[in-house]
């Protein structure tokens, strides 16, 4: 099929190949939360559910094809994010969507591309699929509610939630932290009034 010629249901179709059950569902399920967070924050909806439904696309591929189709596409990533295989999946999506599905709006790939890790300067679109992400229905993990609340307070506050949630998980077991979210975090900490450490 034509890329150019595809259909959210076609997006569906192929998701459907491409991921077990639950990320299917998933999928769909951020989909429709980033549908709602768009509304809420004036954001293109129609991209809002393009990206939340493709985030995850490349996620149950093998690691070696993951970072195949990064290395291809020519993008650039960090030693951190070479380092670890969880962020691979969201360079890897990017590279997919841009390059199989022919999609060419480049604030739907760096949605996908920074769902994971986020960055400093994110779009609305880029945050919504980020925090998306967090507070899709099928999510149960402790802390889940206080997220759904902060997303619908503002979308910076869900982030910095977001951030300290996984920033404190990595530092736990004592991983590398990637730039990106160090800066991100900054950035949204700022916004919401935490930058005095005094
Ligand atoms: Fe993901
Ligand atoms: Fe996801």
């Amino acid at each position: 099929m034509l890329a150019e010629k595809m259909t959210n249901d076609d997006y569906i179709a192929l998701l459907k190949q491409r991921l077990g059950e639950k990320r299917f569902n998933h999928s769909l399920n951020v989909a429709e939360e980033a549908v709602r967070l768009a509304k809420k924050y004036s954001v293109d909806v129609e991209k809002a559910y393009k990206a939340g439904l493709l985030h995850d696309i490349m996620k149950e591929e093998k690691p070696e094809i993951q970072f195949e189709a990064i290395v291809k596409s020519g993008m650039p990533f960090t030693e951190v994010e070479k380092s670890n295989q969880k962020l691979w999946h969201a360079m890897a999506g990017a590279a997919y969507i841009k390059n199989e599905l022919g999609i060419e709006d480049e604030e739907i790939i760096n949605a996908v591309r920074y769902h994971t890790t986020a960055k400093a300067g994110m779009t609305m679109l880029e945050k919504v699929i980020y925090i998306a992400d967090f507070t899709s229905k099928e999510r149960d993990y402790d802390g889940v509610e206080k997220m759904r609340e902060l997303a619908d307070v503002s979308l910076e506050q869900a982030m910095l939630e977001g951030l300290s949630f996984t920033l404190q998980k990595l530092v736990e077991k004592n991983k590398l932290l990637n730039l990106d979210s160090i800066n991100a975090y900054n950035e949204v900490a700022a916004v919401c009034g935490k930058g005095n450490n005094i």
